[in-house]
């Protein structure tokens, strides 16, 4: 059984893993509520509400602790001040309950997320349902980055495609601030989206060359922001639904063109959707209707998987290691570190 920290950003998160059951228990306390009104997370800040609440959530797995054979946490990347609440916290689990303890890279965790319901359904017959959808394109979505991947079986994970510059959920935080929309903003463009039409605004779609895979996204809030400028504010609110469509409609457009001229790049066997922006649910369509004309399975992270998680952490630790499924009466526990 892996116990995992995540603690990179502004979720504090605990999971564990059975690899023969699947994820058993997973707490998570979000930050964003107290980093809102900053317009984005203050690194001091957080740091000192993972101390706060890793403790408290660790209460709620102290029947679990026994059954434990070995501690996962994030490791980077992320803000230091805040990977180091939950490597402290690991190490002295790691040490009180004598298991091997391993740091996992966020970036991994994130690709290898969208495999946590195959796992669920397939377990103890994970591997072999795996091995058929590698190669794998994962598109990885979050509020600090934007990538796809290429996921091989030997679990080399190599990046295809990537933003020069904001993050597809940075496009959306700072689209959202210059509509004067809360943090964090991509959730509420999503819902305002709903009843607009995308149409009526255009705005730039990073760069237009097919053969190159790299995005960009900060030309989109510029031209969002000279937009505003030529409307008084009433326009911008009677008009909002229909910015926030069209700002949407030109992230996600991008993050699909890429997508499907990388297919064209590789021979893929599987697409797979991870991060927070994955829960915006015209990207999980639109992939979905891109995956069906590529004739390929599109593997997506559940919402609740999609934003930083500690599931996703143990999950990583549980596929990098290469531990059997079932591995329940794990090896004599000893003290090491192994980086993944
Ligand atoms: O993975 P995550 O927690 O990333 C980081 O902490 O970096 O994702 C957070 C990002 C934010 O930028 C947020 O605006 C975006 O994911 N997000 C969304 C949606 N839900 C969250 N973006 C678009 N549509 C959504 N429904």
């Amino acid at each position: 059984m892996i116990l995992a920290i995540e603690s990179s950003c502004d979720e504090s998160a605990l999971a564990l893993f059975d690899p023969a059951k699947g994820v058993v228990r997973e707490l998570i306390s979000s930050q964003a509520a107290s980093h809102e009104k900053y317009g984005g997370v203050v690194p001091e800040l957080a740091s000192r509400m993972h101390l706060t609440a890793l403790p408290l959530l660790l209460e709620g797995f102290r029947g679990d602790l026994p059954l434990v054979t070995r501690i996962a946490v994030t490791r980077g990347p992320g803000l230091l001040p805040c990977l180091s609440m939950g490597v402290t916290m690991a190490r002295a689990l790691a040490m009180s309950l004598k298991c091997p303890l391993v740091g996992v890279n966020h970036l991994r965790a994130h690709v290898h997320s969208s495999f946590i319901p195959l796992h669920a359904q397939s377990a103890p017959d994970f591997s072999a349902a795996k091995k058929a959808l590698l190669p794998h394109l994962g598109m990885i979505v979050s509020g600090g980055n934007t990538l796809l991947v290429r996921l091989d079986e030997n679990l080399k994970i190599t990046v295809v495609s990537r933003t020069v510059d904001d993050a597809a959920g940075e496009a959306f935080d700072k689209g959202a601030r210059l509509l004067g929309l809360p943090y964090p903003g991509g959730a509420l463009i999503e819902k305002l989206a709903q009843t607009g039409d995308k149409s009526l605004f255009t705005f730039p779609r990073g760069i237009p060359e097919k053969a190159d895979l790299r995005m960009s996204f900060s030309g989109l809030k510029t031209a969002l922001r000279y937009q505003l400028e030529k409307m008084s504010d009433e326009q911008v609110a009677a008009a909002l639904p229909h910015l926030c469509a069209s700002y949407q409609d030109a992230i996600l457009a991008q993050l699909l063109a890429k997508t499907h001229a990388a297919l064209g790049q590789g021979a893929y066997r599987s697409i797979g959707l991870s991060g927070g922006v994955g829960n915006n649910r015209s990207l999980r369509e639109r992939l979905q209707r891109l995956a069906q004309q590529h004739k390929l399975p599109l593997l997506i992270a559940e919402p609740k998987h999609c934003g930083d998680n500690a599931s996703m952490i143990a999950f990583a630790a549980w596929t990098e290691i290469g531990l059997p499924e079932g591995d329940a009466a794990a090896p004599a526990p000893q003290l090491t570190v192994e980086v993944v």
